[in-house]
């Protein structure tokens, strides 16, 4: 174990880009009519109950030995990683948590997938926590969620976001894997080899938030379906495109990744995935689909320069404006591309 102290991860600032905490309606989704998908629902309730993972989120002995040989740098950089994929486990976890203890009268098959995935995510998240305390550094996880800002969404707007949020995870997760499967010398950590299994977690959860999203045929259906698909596939591929790129390259590489391939890869896989979920998915294809988001890189770390500056806040409310304007009308223009329309029957 590393003897440095500890120090607690609470003076990182609030980005756009940093992980969301939701709340939602509960007394909507108690009354979600489920009827029409029950032996769905029946099916992805006994793959939840079926806990393939009970035993894997173990540390070996591998875990037992000092990371002080990694420079300074690099731990940094694992410090980011492991404080952002916790916060987002555990806001995951809360939000399931919360909805299934709210619903589990009215609606007790939904409350119970919900709650078994609450409880993959609190393991996701006590995982990550205990890697960050290999890396001298602690989350206060019921402090966090105390002091977090809640964001409310209507339950439709929760069922696009967290599909997208589960299948980009997966692919993100299994992305790693393979890199680290075939380039195993840059394994530099242990926690990438439970990866494998822990992202069938994810793509589970985010079947069910696809069966969730079928419940009602104007979520799959209609102008407004193929809007809300564009507008929330953009949002989180832009979100983690100028994540990757702006704030977590030197994790990456760390780990002997190309940031661009891997983000590339990763958005087309979940675009291409979209299409069992969404009415319409994005043209990642077209060259100006990649054009207009590397056109906003430059602006992302003038808007994090500015944001870490010691310039009052009006002054940096004044300077980020333009950046902030420009990243708007790159994403209008994105979200007014043609997007591609998911082939006849490919919704599951
Ligand atoms: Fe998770
Ligand atoms: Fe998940």
């Amino acid at each position: 174990m590393v003897a440095t102290p500890v120090k607690a991860a609470t003076e990182r600032k609030e980005t756009i880009l940093t992980p969301r905490f939701y709340t939602t309606d509960f007394g909507a989704m108690a009354n979600l009519d489920i009827s029409g998908h029950e032996a769905e629902f029946e099916a992805m309730l006994a793959e939840f109950q079926a806990d393939y993972n009970r035993r894997h989120f173990v540390r070996d002995k591998e875990f037992e030995q000092s990371w002080a040989h990694l420079d300074e740098k690099t731990k940094e950089h694992f410090r980011f990683f492991l404080e952002s994929s916790c916060t987002s486990e555990f806001s995951g976890f809360l939000l399931y948590k919360e909805i299934a203890v709210r619903i589990k009268d009215k609606n007790p098959i939904v409350a119970e997938c919900f709650n078994l995935m609450s409880r993959d995510e609190a393991r996701h998240a006590g995982f990550l926590n205990k890697a960050m305390q290999d890396f001298d550094m602690v989350l206060d996880l019921s402090n966090l969620s105390k002091t977090k800002k809640y964001v409310y969404f209507a339950p439709k707007f929760i069922f696009y976001a967290t599909y997208l949020s589960e299948k980009i995870g997966y692919w993100r997760y299994i992305k790693i894997h393979q890199h680290l499967a075939a380039h195993p010398e840059n394994r530099i950590y242990p926690i990438f080899k439970f990866f494998e299994s822990w992202c069938q977690d994810e793509s589970r959860h985010g079947d069910f938030c696809n069966l969730l999203l079928r419940t009602e045929k104007q979520n799959i259906e209609g102008w407004q379906a193929n809007w809300w698909s564009r507008f929330f596939l953009l949002s989180v591929f832009a979100t983690m495109y100028l994540n990757d790129m702006c704030n977590r390259k030197e994790f990456y590489e760390a780990l002997g990744m190309n940031t661009e391939e891997y983000v590339k890869v990763v958005i087309r896989e979940t675009n291409r995935d979209a299409m069992k979920a969404f009415p319409v998915v994005l043209n990642v294809d077209h060259p100006e689909f990649w054009a207009r988001l590397e056109a906003c890189i430059p602006h992302m770390h003038q808007i994090n320069r500015i944001q870490a500056s010691d310039q009052p806040q009006w002054q940096k409310a004044l300077a980020k404006l333009p950046h902030q304007l420009f990243l708007a009308w790159q994403f209008l223009r994105l979200m007014l591309m043609q997007p591609i329309v998911s082939p006849k029957g490919a919704i599951l």
